[in-house]
């Protein structure tokens, strides 16, 4: 097994935050083309230094074991992070300690990355309003596509 597939394994064997954080400020959901997979992700904030950060991530995932492994990295890296702070993570950064992802799989850490993104657009800083959860079917289209690859956000 190479470094990576053993990473891989170590953190499916321990994942980290899953399930849904039931009084969450943010949630995203993505579906990928490529392969049908699906991953939904919980965002629960909190004021620090006069900041509002990411208290808590949790996600799950109706996907391939790396996305489960690179969710359970992420959820955990983002912990502190500003909304912010978090936009800019790059799929590679999300990947922590697993290091990063071998081409074929990079569409999985980008189901991490898109996950998290819609639930930052979701994210209504005066607190959760009504409506704001979901984004229109509409307004997720006109997203601009990520690289080649375009992830879906469901509904
Ligand atoms: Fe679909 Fe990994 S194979 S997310």
């Amino acid at each position: 097994m190479s470094s990576f597939e053993t990473k891989i394994q170590e953190a499916l064997a321990n994942p980290k935050n899953q399930g849904e954080i039931e009084d969450a400020d943010a949630m995203g959901t993505v579906g990928s083309p490529e392969c049908g997979d699906m991953l939904r992700m919980w965002l629960k904030f909190t004021e620090k230094d006069g900041k509002r950060v990411i208290d808590r991530a949790s996600f799950q995932a109706f996907g391939c074991q790396t996305a489960i492994a690179v969710a359970s990295m992420a959820t955990e890296l983002l912990r502190g992070k500003t909304a912010e702070e978090a936009k800019h993570l790059t799929v590679q950064e999300l990947t922590g300690e697993l290091g990063p992802l071998p081409p074929m799989k990079i569409h999985c850490g980008q189901l991490v990355e898109g996950a998290l993104r819609n639930a930052l657009d979701n994210d209504a800083p005066a607190g959760p309003a009504p409506g704001n959860m979901a984004p229109t079917l509409a307004a997720s289209l006109h997203r601009p596509a990520a690289g080649k690859l375009r992830i879906v956000p469901i509904e």
